[in-house]
């Protein structure tokens, strides 16, 4: 009879194996462990509040107030078309007609009413954190008949869009006073499709002539810093607006 031998076994080859394995998951957890966890943005810092600013800091840039619905007519205003040339922002957002848009910080729906008869096939979610700009929204939509336009009532963090569904988010002169800008773009970024597009228009603060509220301004610089640390990729920068940045952005397919 042949005695047993660890050294001519199978064993032999199998037991270092088993180190070898047990050994390498140890170290893909240890680095598991390392990687900041994915609700953890960069970190947001107070400061004395200054003039229509909250008082609140992320990456070096001041938030502005929240605009009240009490602004809804001046968002309306008539000669807005002629200061931002708001129909040649619609027309360079490269829109299908079966998209799915969603117009974030839509207030009183200005763009998110121009943006409904460019895409008969998809359709435009309006989402604001205010409930009255989404009871005048409503109200527009009734009045005018557009069947492809739907409200949605967000949070302050939280735009509630549906997981990958959105193929482009317009944010227009709404970015810069979310008091949560980290979670609002990782919420956007959820909705979007993989390969859809984050439209933002920002005031141009590197223009002294715009004559807009420093806080509610911003450079082209800072708006990509903040949308790379969402985890969007910077596509293009266009200055082809009268006083605002037309800033485009993807999420990575
Ligand atoms: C200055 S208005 C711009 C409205 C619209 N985009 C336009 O250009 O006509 C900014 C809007 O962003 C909304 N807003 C602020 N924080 C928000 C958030 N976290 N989520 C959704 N909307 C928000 C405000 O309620 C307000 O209606």
């Amino acid at each position: 009879m042949r005695r047993f031998s660890f050294f001519n076994s199978k064993l032999c080859l199998l037991v270092p194996s088993l180190f070898l394995v047990i050994a390498f998951q140890g170290r893909a957890q240890d680095q598991e462990a390392s990687k900041p966890a994915q609700n953890e943005g960069p970190r947001y810092t107070e400061k004395v509040p200054s003039r229509g600013g909250q008082g609140k800091v992320y990456l070096g840039r001041e938030i502005a107030k929240v605009m009240g619905h009490q602004g809804l007519s001046w968002l309306e205003r008539p000669e807005r078309e002629e200061e931002e040339a708001t129909n040649d922002v619609v027309e360079n957002m490269g829109l299908e007609a079966d998209d799915v848009v969603a117009d974030i910080g839509a207030g009183s729906g200005y763009f998110t009413f121009r943006i409904a008869p460019r895409v008969p096939e998809g359709k435009v979610l309006a989402v604001d954190i205010q409930p009255e700009m989404l009871d005048y929204l409503n109200d527009k939509k009734k009045r005018m008949g557009v069947s492809n336009v739907e409200t949605l009532l967000g949070d302050v963090d939280d735009t509630r869009l549906p997981e990958n569904t959105v193929d482009a988010v317009l944010l227009v002169d709404a970015y810069h006073e979310f008091s949560h800008p980290w979670e609002m773009m990782r919420s956007i970024y959820k909705g979007l499709k993989p390969g859809g597009r984050v439209i933002l228009l920002e005031y141009r603060a590197e223009d002294p002539a715009v004559q807009i509220k420093p806080l509610h301004k911003m450079t082209e610089q800072q708006a990509i810093l903040e949308m790379k640390a969402a985890g969007l990729k910077h596509v293009e920068t266009r200055e082809f607006l009268p006083i605002q940045h037309f800033m485009v952005f993807t999420k990575p397919e």
